[in-house]
């Protein structure tokens, strides 16, 4: 068993009056994929949006709780939400590259956080980057094209390594295949599997089956509440609780 990454403590998340998370307490495996699943609207996006303090940029949001990564608790006043999103890598549901060529979607985050002290290292993690995520060979030849001409596949693994070339420790995936075609979600599903020798990742994710297929922990979210979570066998399985086995089962959902 590997070390948590993260743990989450007596979580809440609010917007407004709305209470989205009801009391979440988790624990996050180092070097493993951790899906999140449940019905539309039970919270997995908020939840995983806790995790790297993106609901900060949403106004009526309110989190309340402990989320610590590494025992440093990322909502203490002296963490800069900035330098926890290098730390902690995010990729969305549509691949959203920058109007930038390729080579600069990629050496932006290391040029801001300041991660090369010249361009022959800048090239490098860019090369990496993208070899990473698969995507050097139908890159490398066409570096300065704009990241919004490649194919829907490619732009995402474009943003997988946009998010990883800042060396993160932590990606969050929200829904990341969903706008792909089979053979593109094949890719990144592959990806993910590579991903988890370096990142702890956790995505959020529709298809049972893609969560069966890529991850060892499930967490199963039914109306904000953190109903069951255990390793992914079981939960597909031998589920505990009545809801995630109903939903597991195609009946709630
Ligand atoms: N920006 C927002 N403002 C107000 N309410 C929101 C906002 N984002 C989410 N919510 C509400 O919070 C609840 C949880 O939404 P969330 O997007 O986290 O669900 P989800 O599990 O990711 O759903 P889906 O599978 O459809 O993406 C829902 O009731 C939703 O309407
Ligand atoms: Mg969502």
């Amino acid at each position: 068993m590997q070390d948590n990454k993260i743990t989450a403590r007596n979580v809440q998340v609010y917007y407004g009056d709305n209470q989205a998370i009801k009391d979440v307490n988790v624990d996050i495996a180092d070097k493993t994929v951790t899906a999140f699943i449940g019905p539309s609207g039970c919270g997995k996006s908020t939840f995983l949006r806790c995790l790297n303090r993106m609901n900060d940029t949403i106004d009526i949001c309110r989190v309340e709780g402990d989320i610590r990564i590494d025992g440093e608790d990322i909502y203490d006043p002296k963490v800069d939400p900035v330098q926890l999103r290098a730390k902690v890598g995010m990729v969305f549901q549509k691949p959203n590259p920058f109007p930038k060529s390729i080579y600069d979607n990629v050496a932006y985050g290391p040029k801001i956080h300041g991660l090369a002290r010249n361009k022959a290292e800048l090239d490098e993690i860019v090369e990496k980057s993208l070899r990473k995520a698969a995507l050097w060979n139908e890159a490398k030849d066409r570096l300065a094209a704009p990241g919004t001409g490649l194919s829907g596949g490619q732009q995402q693994r474009l943003c997988i390594a946009r998010a990883i070339a800042t060396s993160p420790e932590v990606l969050l995936m929200d829904e990341p295949c969903s706008a792909l075609d089979p053979i593109a979600t094949a890719q990144v599903e592959e990806l993910i599997d590579e991903l988890r020798q370096s990142f702890s990742v956790v995505i959020v994710t529709h298809s049972m089956q893609q969560a069966a297929r890529v991850s060892q922990k499930t967490a199963f979210f039914h109306l904000g509440n953190l109903v069951e979570y255990d390793e992914t066998d079981k939960i597909f399985t031998n589920p505990e609780d009545p809801r995630t086995e109903s939903y597991i089962s195609g009946r709630i959902g």
